[in-house]
């Protein structure tokens, strides 16, 4: 439907503080004025996303979700092929709950086989041995993540310290209260009826995979294209893109400057001016706007011209979807100061760490796609060309550095997230994906391919965009490009629990293969590493990945 862009008000979700339980449920939704509202499903009472959680560093937390869901929204678009997806799932929906970016032990993080079905609940306890971060939660369980989250389940987490304190206090004087609000930026599309239609391409048969969602109309927390009246000053947005498949590239209708402060994994060393930005799903970015000079009545937008590549461009008529928010000015003085151009070093907070220290090892992994006859469409994503369920898997050491070389093999973007720790961008390099695909055939999935680039690679290395140069948890990798990243692996002493812990309890193997998803069980297998087009993860584009003793 044709939907009018800045009629309905932007909402901000509420924000919890302390232990809780939160109930996974369903309830009833409106996106725009003129839908009506439909079945959607949210955490701890909203009725469609979660409220904000505002939790302490090193302080404990517990939080237990109770799974209250009836029916999948989605029950025809299950598609029992995929790994972790059952026929049950579609009467009796499992989740999990992931807590994104969190340093947490395994067994706490919301592994895609940590999942629980109605009736059933799930105690989360966490200890946030971490600094101030910008964290989401978000639903997980395997082979379902794409419908779970589309359905509603998602929600911030902002994690607050001694110098971000989310208060008034905090050590640079950037806007708190009501001029810090989360912006949740997801791509949806509706039925006539008001409800959310998950269907991108009509081609695919009802109830198979679909390589990517992509919807045809904007929404921010929760609402089409919102309006939001705004005082004259500085507004902090805790910006993450919660979209299924679809990337961003956002800037101002009046093509102002606004700062970045942070991105995942916490503040920059320094702000960095900047006329626009760039955000792959899961990446969050934290951005301080003024709007002192937007006089009473007057208006500018927040909006978005990323293109699809071209072949999915060409697939899916995707276009730019430019209506975000619109901001109107009330005249009013809201918080007025200059964000402070230097966030760490000198007496503040210590700068970024790690600091870059030479990697025990360089490892190269890569995003591959294959035709598969089998099905329709004919794709198929995975990580090394291995599924899930295969043993090969990443083991690095607890205590070390290391250098990934992401290799993306494919003909498109896929930001790439590993749960527990934080990364930072080296560089970008070009390579010749045609000639590197024909001088290393791909033997047939389930066998690791992940041929170093180095033959291949083409004009210089690209530093990261200045607002990439924090700690990321998730990372953009384009197409025909290896992405370099310095991972740090922490010991279990830096953490405080054993990282490697449940992998010995269910003795290594796959354990939960074959088992009921209702058999709740916590012999669960290390951590994960995946692509966070959410239809990818779905699709095996995940691995695990284990911690082992040094
Ligand atoms: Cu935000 Cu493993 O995910
Ligand atoms: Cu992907």
């Amino acid at each position: 439907p044709y939907l009018e862009p800045y009629v309905d008000e932007l909402p901000v979700p509420p924000v919890v503080r302390g232990d809780r339980t939160l109930a996974v449920a369903g309830a009833r939704h409106r996106f725009h004025r003129d839908l009506n509202p439909a079945p959607t499903w949210g955490y701890g009472g909203q009725a469609y996303l979660g409220p904000t959680v505002d939790a302490h560093a090193h302080e404990s937390l517990e939080l237990t979700f109770e799974n209250q869901l009836g029916m999948h929204l989605f029950a025809k678009d299950i598609d029992t092929s995929l790994h972790g997806a059952t026929e049950a799932a579609r009467t009796m929906p499992p989740v999990s709950v992931h807590l994104h970016g969190a340093v947490a032990p395994p067994d706490m993080d919301g592994h895609p086989e940590d999942v629980f079905v109605p009736g059933g609940s799930r105690r989360h306890r966490y200890d946030n041995p971490q600094e101030a971060a910008h964290l989401w939660y978000h639903d997980h369980a395997e082979g379902l993540t794409r419908l779970n989250v589309f359905g509603g389940l998602a929600g911030m987490y902002l994690l607050r310290d001694g110098f971000d304190t989310g208060g008034v206090d905090n050590a640079w004087g950037l806007p708190s209260g009501e001029f810090e609000m989360p912006l949740v930026l997801q791509d949806r599309r509706f039925h006539e009826d008001g409800s959310l239609n998950f269907r991108t391409l009509t081609s695919i048969p009802e109830g198979k995979w679909d390589p990517g969602q992509i919807g045809d109309l904007m929404t921010v927390n929760g609402v089409v294209s919102p309006y939001y009246r705004v005082a004259k000053g500085l507004y902090r947005f805790r910006v993450v893109n919660g979209s299924n498949y679809r990337s961003y590239h956002l800037f101002f209708s009046n093509r102002m400057a606004f700062w970045v402060v942070g991105n995942d994994g916490g503040v920059l060393d320094t702000s960095v001016l900047t006329t626009s930005v760039r955000l792959t799903p899961g990446e969050r970015i934290d951005l301080v706007v003024d709007f002192s000079r937007l006089s009473k009545g007057e208006r500018v937008e927040l909006t978005n011209d990323q293109e699809e590549v071209p072949i999915i461009k060409l697939v899916s008529g995707a276009e730019p979807l430019p209506h975000l928010v619109r901001f109107i000015g009330t005249g009013v003085t809201g918080h007025t100061a200059t964000p402070p151009a230097r966030l760490r070093g000198g007496a503040g907070r210590p700068p970024l760490l790690p600091r870059p220290e030479t990697p025990v090892r360089t490892r190269v992994v890569a995003l591959t796609q294959d035709g598969d006859l089998k099905r329709w469409p004919p794709v198929g994503m995975s990580l090394n060309n291995l599924s899930f369920t295969d043993e090969d898997i990443e083991m690095p050491r607890q205590g070390t550095t290391e250098l990934w070389e992401i290799v993306n093999a494919t003909v498109e973007e896929h930001p790439v997230h590993l749960h527990l720790v934080n990364m930072r961008i080296l560089n970008r390099q070009e390579f010749r994906l045609g000639a590197y695909l024909l001088a290393n055939p791909r033997p047939p999935k389930g066998t690791r391919w992940a041929p170093s680039p180095a033959r291949f690679l083409k004009g210089e290395p690209e530093p990261p965009a200045a607002w990439e140069a924090g700690a990321k948890d998730t990372v953009a990798c384009p197409e025909g490009m290896v992405t370099r990243v310095l991972v740090r692996f922490p010991s279990a002493d830096e953490l405080g629990f054993d990282p490697d812990a449940t992998w010995e309890a269910a003795g290594g193997g796959h354990s939960m293969e074959g088992m009921e998803a209702d058999q709740q069980s916590h012999t669960l297998q290390g951590y994960v590493w995946h692509c966070h087009i959410l239809d990818h993860e779905d699709d095996c584009m995940m691995a695990r990945y284990r911690l082992v003793e040094s």
